[in-house]
């Protein structure tokens, strides 16, 4: 197993605990990458195609590193209904990615997610958790540059 990954070792390495192990890693490396397949695979003694297949089932795992602000846009019942696709659809255009993905950078990565508790703020987005709502075109490319501007 790769020497980076191993905190599995907490784990028992029945394949029972295979998703228990793809959570670990994510909550220490933000992610799972290639080399995180190949050392649950190997723990767990299982295919790596297996492991890859699993990661892809749960939406909860994400393959790409996340940027050094995630933003995360909500796209719970209220935050849809007052347009959180049209928000998902600018932050894409202004950044060059989409929903899932990190940019060049490795400054910014998106990812849509389900109610983040402040409905009556809709729509809502976070980067790094900081909450912004009631947003609309204008403020969420200030926003956006804002973050840019500081690196
Ligand atoms: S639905 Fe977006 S904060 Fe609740």
């Amino acid at each position: 197993m790769l020497e980076q990954f191993s905190y599995l070792k907490e784990i028992d390495s029945s394949r029972t605990y295979l998703i228990k192990g793809l959570q670990t890693i994510q909550g220490h490396e933000g992610y799972i990458s290639d080399d995180a397949i190949l050392a649950v695979a190997e723990y767990f003694s299982v295919p790596d195609v297996e492991v890859e297949g699993v990661v892809s089932f749960y939406a909860q795992f994400k393959r790409s590193k996340p940027g050094k602000y995630c933003i995360s846009v909500c796209d719970g019942t209220a935050c849809h209904i007052k347009g959180s696709t049209m928000i998902l659809d600018w932050i894409s255009t202004e950044l060059g990615i989409r929903d899932g993905e990190t940019d060049a950078e490795g400054l910014f990565s998106i990812e849509t997610v389900a109610c983040l508790g402040c409905c009556s703020l809709a729509p809502v987005l976070s980067i790094n958790g900081k909450v912004y709502g009631k947003l609309d075109r204008k403020a969420t490319i200030k926003i956006l540059k804002e973050y840019r501007n500081n690196g």
